[in-house]
């Protein structure tokens, strides 16, 4: 990685009460995302992915290490200077359901950043909103809708739009595809190489499908049991995996036969 990396972690560390002692969840995670990058995070069930997620986004506690994002470690942040650094860093769940307000219409899901944020003036806020469906490529008329309204494709990219209203610089996608079909995720994973193009943001992106995720990052890193066991491109790595966890997930990859 030649430019200093946007997001930088060091021996995070993190775990849970479990009976009289604690069970270690991250065991002394070690990676970057330079400006702009998609790197791919995959493992399997339970290795700790969406705790590294939640992690970042300073969603949980942990126990060691740094999250250097633009140089400032966000484990050392709190009040006003992490909210200043909120906007710069957003989310996308795989059940983007459960963390929309339901009885909110897509038109305030997608606003309340905005507003949150003091982005922009009300008569702003409109434009901005329209901006930010057709970056997503959403029909202005879906608005008035509420989230369970919608298809699981749509919801999808009214995640993405409240995720990129504050203009990001970090996205962490926490299997935002998962859910979704065959054609639909080829769309999705379209728009997001999109967004990075047009708007110049890394991606965090997690799955537990190789297949979907090596043709779609710069950079791949494999995780088991807490730790990153392996990274580097995507080609290599299924080409020659060298970590157990990752021959694992290459030949979890239905190969196809004609
Ligand atoms: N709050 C919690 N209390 C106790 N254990 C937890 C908690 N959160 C996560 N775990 C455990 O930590 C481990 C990692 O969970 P995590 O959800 O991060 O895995 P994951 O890689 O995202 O898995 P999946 O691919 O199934 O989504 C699992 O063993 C899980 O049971
Ligand atoms: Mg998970």
């Amino acid at each position: 990685m030649a430019e200093a990396p946007l997001l930088e972690i060091r021996g995070l560390t993190s775990s849970v009460r479990s009976g009289g002692g604690r069970h270690v969840i991250l065991s002394g995670v070690d990676m970057a995302v330079a400006p702009g990058e998609i790197v791919g995070l995959v493992g399997g069930s339970g290795s700790g992915k969406t705790t590294l997620a939640c992690a970042i986004l300073r969603l949980i506690d942990i126990d060691a290490g740094t999250i250097l994002f633009e140089g400032r470690d966000l484990t050392r942040l709190e009040g006003a200077a992490l909210r200043r650094v909120r906007p710069r860093l957003q989310m996308v769940f795989q059940d983007s359901m459960a963390a929309f307000n339901p009885r909110a219409r897509v038109e305030r899901v997608i606003g309340d950043p905005l507003r949150i944020w003091k982005r922009a003036v009300p008569a702003e806020q409109r434009r901005r909103i329209g901006e930010l469906l057709d970056i997503v490529g959403l029909p202005e008329r879906l608005l008035q809708r509420y989230p369970h309204e919608l298809s699981g494709g749509q919801r999808q990219r009214v995640a993405i739009a409240r995720a990129i209203a504050t203009d990001p610089r970090l996205i962490v996608l926490d299997e935002p595809v998962s859910a979704l079909d065959v054609s639909v995720r080829a769309q999705i994973l379209n728009l997001l190489l999109d967004i990075r193009e047009r708007l110049d943001m890394a991606l965090l992106f997690i799955a537990h499908d190789l297949a979907v995720i090596a043709a779609f990052c710069d950079r791949l890193c494999v995780m088991d049991g807490g730790r990153i066991v392996e990274e580097g491109a995507p080609q290599l790595i299924v080409a020659s995996p060298q970590a157990e966890m990752t021959r694992f997930l290459v030949e979890a990859v239905p190969k196809m036969k004609f």
